[in-house]
């Protein structure tokens, strides 16, 4: 296979998707958590337990992951160079979104933490519709190639 990976290549790819499957899933549940956090009662022993599995879920779970499926998938578009098609460009704004996605949680993490309401229960059940839709349009764009 041409480029600097040669076979190891698919290699690359399967971490690349395992690594994406680790960050999404944390992308879906640490909203959840935030769900369940909020109906807890303030300064509730309930309420420390879910600060601590937050703060381990971003720092053991979704932060590894979401460098490494950024390494192996700039390390495959590296290797493919100009044979790189529009659909990477969207793909790339859409991944950038996602990325966006996980700092917004990354500091509304720290806000809840400290006590603060950030949103509502309902409100953060809702906010797991929009990683969901833009992974639709990324796994289209990856798979298919529709340009
Ligand atoms: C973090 C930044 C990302 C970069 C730089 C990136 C880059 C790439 C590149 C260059 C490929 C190789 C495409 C090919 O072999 O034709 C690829 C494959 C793939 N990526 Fe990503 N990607 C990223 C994130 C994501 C995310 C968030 C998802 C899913 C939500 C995803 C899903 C996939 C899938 C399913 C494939 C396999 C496509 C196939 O071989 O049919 N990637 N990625």
């Amino acid at each position: 296979m041409e480029g600097f990976l040669g076979e190891t290549y698919f290699w690359v790819k399967a971490f690349h998707i395992i690594f994406v499957i680790f960050w999404m899933a944390g992308l879906f549940m640490m909203p959840r958590y935030f769900a369940y956090h909020a109906e807890a009662a303030a300064n509730s022993d309930e309420g420390v337990i879910w600060v601590e599995r937050e703060k381990r879920l971003l720092r053991i779970i979704m932060n590894p992951s979401m460098i490494l499926a950024w390494l192996f998938g700039l390390m495959m578009a590296a290797h493919m160079g100009a044979g790189l098609g529009a659909w990477f460009h969207v793909k790339l704004l859409l991944v950038l979104a996602l990325t966006i996605f996980h700092m917004l949680l990354a500091k509304w993490r720290k806000q809840i933490a400290r006590g603060e309401q950030v949103l509502s229960s309902k409100a953060f059940r809702m906010i797991n519709e929009i990683p969901a839709l833009i992974i639709i349009a990324v796994v289209i764009l990856a798979v298919v190639k529709p340009f």
